[in-house]
């Protein structure tokens, strides 16, 4: 068994980035820049923005984090929106999920101007993605393929079952392995018998936020397992993996904390400053 570390990857990946950054600020005097909506006071959210906005400080990145109370209205986030999309420092737009009932995600996602849109969660690039065609991809499944590109793990031919069938996650995730020629299972919430597709997979890759989900019956001998569960349990950090028993089944499995968490900020970045050269370069 050897463990997909990506922090690693990710502090690899930085360090590239700070350099392109610095050419970027002296050949075209451009400094890449990103927007976060954070509505509310989500505790999770709140961290994860936090590290986002840590990120960006530590490649060079310039960043704001609007902050807007949980009871903003959707105009009051769309007009934010606009203002952001005509910002010519901004790059890359993001509005963090999830937004209290009242405002409708959906359609803030789509005002999101394509070519800011560093999360890949507007319809627009989702459609390219799931056609195979040059896109933003949403940065947790871009992190996952990268990792798995970093340890040369080929998925073509693969059997593939992803855990989880979000818009953020799921779907973008089973795309990119059918992209890359992996036979592909979603698995959900409805499904009848998980472990009949677990059992039969040669890529196990579950991001659902439950503990111990994935057990050591249900992984074959030799699977590779990515886990993008983030739960707290107590004071620990777990993921949707039952790591202790089910790690020495597997050829290659991902630690939480240290897997696909620090890819998935490495990648936000990485789209960022993609969109900087798209518009700006
Ligand atoms: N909430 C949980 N994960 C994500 C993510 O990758 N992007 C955004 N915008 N919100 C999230």
């Amino acid at each position: 068994m050897e463990l997909l570390d990506g922090r690693k990857l990710s502090q690899k990946i930085e360090s590239e980035l700070k350099a392109e950054i610095e050419t970027l600020k002296s050949k075209h005097d451009v400094v890449p820049g990103l927007a976060v909506i954070l509505v509310g006071d989500d505790p999770a959210s709140r961290a994860y923005v936090k590290m986002k906005e840590s990120a960006c400080e530590r490649v060079g990145l310039y960043s704001i984090v609007h902050k807007m109370p949980v009871t903003i209205s959707q105009d009051e986030i769309l007009n934010t929106i606009t203002m952001m999309n005509e910002n010519p420092y901004l790059d890359g737009i993001l509005v963090q999920l999830p937004l209290p009932p009242q405002i409708d995600k959906d359609s803030l996602l789509e005002a999101i101007k394509k070519e800011k849109d560093v999360d890949g969660f507007h319809p627009y690039n989702m459609g390219r993605l799931v056609m195979g065609m040059d896109s933003f991809v949403p940065c947790t499944p871009l992190g996952v393929m990268e990792l798995l590109a970093e340890y040369k793990i080929d998925v073509k031919g693969l059997n593939a079952v992803v855990v989880g069938a979000s818009n953020i996650v799921g779907k973008p995730m089973a795309s990119l392995l059918l992209n890359a020629g992996a036979t592909v299972d979603i698995c959900h919430i409805y499904t009848k018998d998980l472990k009949a597709h677990t059992l039969n997979a040669d890529l196990v890759i579950v991001g659902v936020g439950r503990p111990d989900l994935i057990t050591a019956d249900m992984i074959k001998e030799g699977a590779i397992v990515i886990d993008i569960g983030i739960n707290k349990v107590g004071d620990r950090l777990v993921g949707d993996v039952s790591f202790d028993t089910v790690a020495p089944k597997t050829s290659y499995i991902t630690p939480v904390p240290g897997g696909v968490g620090p890819m998935t900020i490495a990648m936000l970045l990485k789209n960022t400053v993609t969109a900087a050269k798209a518009r700006r370069c």
